[in-house]
């Protein structure tokens, strides 16, 4: 079958280390670059991050960084002043994050291309005849910042499966979900855009989470893939019991690796619904929310977006790629 080709845009981050190995040990896809943003730390963080996880697992998979900074909100200071806490001190004396700085591997060898994301993005999809989609698991800004300058992409795009919003879950404040949060413009960009997107949002990303019991069962596996997973999971899980308890107990949700599998097989995801999707970015108490109108008379629907998943088979499908361990192409 032929290989399903992507940009993965990712802003690394725990989880979206996890989603990078998922993706690379995944043979139904051809990641054609990974684009880096502002997200979870700044730009030359998350950067350096995508490279020592390729490093570690040695992929050679080009990296281009992108934007530095939102496209708008981070001018306004109050509306990036976080609600909530990134890391903390936990019942043992521990401090835990949900993402650390530098991931916990060696210094990157690999350096980055040359060219921006932004150029990467536009070029690839307007060079191409070939069906290219995005797995975004990080702030829009990169994907928005390419739309903006070349409007021509949004046809070409097959199809943006993007890791962000929540219907009736968030997290970084009470209203919003963190990648859509960061950048609203952004998202509100991409969201209305007109390409075919899928939302895989906290409400189906909370209901993959994953335990010791799976961080365990993968280092068994003993390979550096499914160390770094292990790794990722254990910290996590530490972090969510000292800041966002799951409803599992002891466990977290790998978030962005969700939406690569979703792109792999929709039927990771479960009561996916077209619907009228808007991002409020009016800086107030609900800045960064997904707001979803399902009034019958709403205007035109414009985006996809899943509202559970299969946990036993996403945990499947992470599963099968460490154990597998080939890298795709
Ligand atoms: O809200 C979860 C998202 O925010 C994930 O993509 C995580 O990496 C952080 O970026
Ligand atoms: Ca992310």
């Amino acid at each position: 079958m032929e290989k399903i080709k992507i940009i993965l845009d990712v802003d690394t981050g725990s989880d979206d280390a996890i989603a990078i190995i998922t993706a690379l040990l995944s043979d139904e896809l051809n990641v054609l670059g990974i684009t880096t943003v502002n997200g979870n730390k700044p730009v030359e963080n998350t950067t350096e991050n995508t490279l020592r996880v390729l490093d570690a697992i040695g992929s050679k998979v080009p990296v281009y960084r992108g934007c530095c900074t939102t496209l708008i909100s981070e001018l306004s200071p109050a509306r990036v002043s976080r609600v909530g806490a990134e890391e903390t001190i936990d019942e043992n004396g521990e401090v835990v994050a949900y993402h650390s700085e530098y991931l916990n591997l060696p210094s990157a060898k690999n350096k980055a291309q040359d060219k921006s994301a932004v150029c990467y993005i536009i070029e690839t999809i307007m060079n191409s005849d070939d069906d290219i989609s995005i797995v975004a698991v990080g702030p829009l800004t990169n994907i928005a910042t390419a739309m903006r300058a070349e409007p021509r992409i949004i046809n070409k795009i097959k199809r943006i499966v993007l890791m962000g919003g929540g219907y009736k879950v968030a997290n970084v404040t009470p209203a919003a979900e963190f990648n859509i949060w960061k950048d609203p413009e952004a998202a509100q960009i991409v969201i209305t855009s007109g390409a075919n997107v899928l939302l895989v949002p906290l409400d189906a990303t909370h209901a993959g989470c994953m335990t010791y019991k799976e961080s365990e069962e993968f280092r068994k596996i003993g390979t550096p893939s499914s160390n770094i997973v292990a790794e990722l999971i254990e910290e996590r899980i530490k972090a969510y019991n000292a800041m966002q308890p799951m409803e599992i107990p002891d466990s977290a949700p790998p978030h962005d690796a969700l939406a690569v599998c979703a792109i792999i097989d929709e039927s990771v995801l479960k009561d996916i619904r077209f619907e009228r999707i808007d991002v409020d970015f009016s800086g107030g108490l609900c800045d960064g929310m997904t707001v979803i109108d399902e009034r019958p008379f709403t205007p035109p629907k414009n985006a996809y977006i899943a509202l559970g998943c299969d946990r036993n088979k996403f945990i499947n499908m992470v599963r099968q790629r460490l154990i597998k361990n080939k890298l795709s192409k």
